[in-house]
């Protein structure tokens, strides 16, 4: 969990470079990024909030992630999106497992730049979780799941599919972590009756 850590602190300390820049305007709150603002219209009062209060660095993090990927989506949720990365994950699985390095390559980098779903990632967190500390570990889960995409795209370029297929699980590893930071827990019954104690 090195490079994550290094990714974070390269941006933060960029966000440093950036506000020291500007240290006169020491009573302006720091400028929201365009595309934040943008997706912010959308937002409910409620969740403009908390996401104000973030901390300029992460506020920049968050910028770069929706950044890095070329691709947005009109109307589709983030479980949508989610369903079309698991679907990614398992055309890899199948590539690798027939041997097929240009299939693995190219839904290996799909994966990592998957669609920004309609109002940004942050929209689709609890609320209780859109706070500066719980968000700050997005980036080691996107360089888990994302970088690890992206390197095994290069191994099946080389041809490499023994190395390739030692990244699923790396892949696989930062879906699980994020799923059980920010998911909850999906498809719970509203007509099931709790057992007492529980
Ligand atoms: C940045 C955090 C994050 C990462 C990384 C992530 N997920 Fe998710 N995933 C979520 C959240 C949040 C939801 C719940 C979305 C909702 O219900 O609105 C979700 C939901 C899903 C769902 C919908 C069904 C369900 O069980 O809730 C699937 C399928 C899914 N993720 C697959 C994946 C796969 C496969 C990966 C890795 C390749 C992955 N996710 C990586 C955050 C993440």
């Amino acid at each position: 969990m090195k490079k994550p850590l290094s990714l974070s602190l390269i941006l933060a300390g960029s966000m440093l470079l950036s506000s020291h820049a500007s240290a006169n305007s020491h009573q302006t709150p720091a400028p929201m990024p365009v595309e934040m603002q943008q997706m912010m219209k959308v937002y409910t009062p409620e969740l403009r909030q908390k996401v104000m209060a973030l901390s300029p660095e992460l506020k920049g993090t968050i910028q770069q992630l929706h950044a890095g990927h070329t691709r947005r989506a009109k109307e589709t949720n983030l479980r949508q999106i989610m369903h079309e990365i698991l679907s990614e994950y398992q055309s890899i699985a199948s590539a690798v497992a027939t041997d097929n390095a240009e299939q693995a390559a190219e839904a290996a980098r799909r994966l990592a730049n998957h669609r920004i779903p309609k109002g940004g990632l942050l929209a689709y967190f609890p609320l209780d979780k859109v706070n500066t500390a719980d968000l700050s570990v997005l980036s080691a889960m996107n360089t888990a799941v994302e970088g690890s995409a992206l390197k095994l795209a290069e191994a099946a370029d080389k041809g490499d599919m023994s190395m390739a297929a030692s990244y699923m699980s790396d892949i696989m590893t930062g879906c699980v972590a994020c799923h059980q930071k920010f998911r909850g827990v999906p498809g719970i019954s509203a007509n099931l009756m709790t057992p007492e104690g529980k």
